[in-house]
């Protein structure tokens, strides 16, 4: 059980970052059209204030995804809880994160969405944590490098939990 919560990224912050990452998505895709995919349950806040900041045509669509592992650590075995709704095959596909750690979620991921034969893939995450990466996978656009601390708020969860903060917090 967590003592204590403190505060690492304001909303503020995460307002403007969410904005610049907005305007380099709409800057790369132009009238490609994009379908965003969140990755589910962490991803949703973020993607919901991510698209209302980028101006032009594009789809979302979701996946969940689960890993099995300690509370805070993925396993890299991960499994596919509910299925994308829209046809992949020749779009530009973004893949939304609320955050990469070790990298195996998401490495896991992009594999799966390649054998859909997609026109590309890109990756765009609200936080990192580099300290931690146990495979390689490349970042297009990054939010925020975070120190190795289990974090939540906006959208990221400690046992469900903390979603709701509109700060990103560490848990000491
Ligand atoms: P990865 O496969 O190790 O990159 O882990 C990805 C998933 O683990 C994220 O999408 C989160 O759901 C969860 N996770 C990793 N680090 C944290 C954290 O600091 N706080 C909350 N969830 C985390
Ligand atoms: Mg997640």
């Amino acid at each position: 059980m967590p003592t204590e919560l403190k505060i690492l990224i304001k909303r503020q912050e995460i307002e403007r970052e969410v904005a610049r990452l907005a305007r380099a998505i709409e800057h790369d895709y132009k009238d490609n059209n994009p379908l965003l995919i969140g990755i589910l349950k962490g991803s949703f806040i973020f993607l919901a204030d991510l698209v209302r900041k980028i101006d032009m045509p594009l789809e979302v669509d979701f996946i969940r995804l689960s890993s099995y592992g300690s509370q805070t650590e993925s396993s890299g075995q991960i499994k596919v809880l509910s299925r994308l709704n829209e046809p992949v095959e020749g779009r530009h596909v973004l893949v939304v994160e609320d955050i990469i750690d070790t990298g195996l979620t998401t490495a896991y991921f992009i594999k799966y969405l390649k054998r859909k034969r997609p026109a590309s893939v890109r990756l765009c995450a609200l936080t990192e944590k580099p300290s931690r990466r146990k495979t390689d996978v490349q970042i297009d656009y990054i939010g925020f490098t975070v120190p190795d601390k289990f974090i939540v708020g906006y959208g990221i969860d400690w046992n469900g939990k903390y979603r709701n903060l509109p700060n990103i917090c560490y848990i000491e």
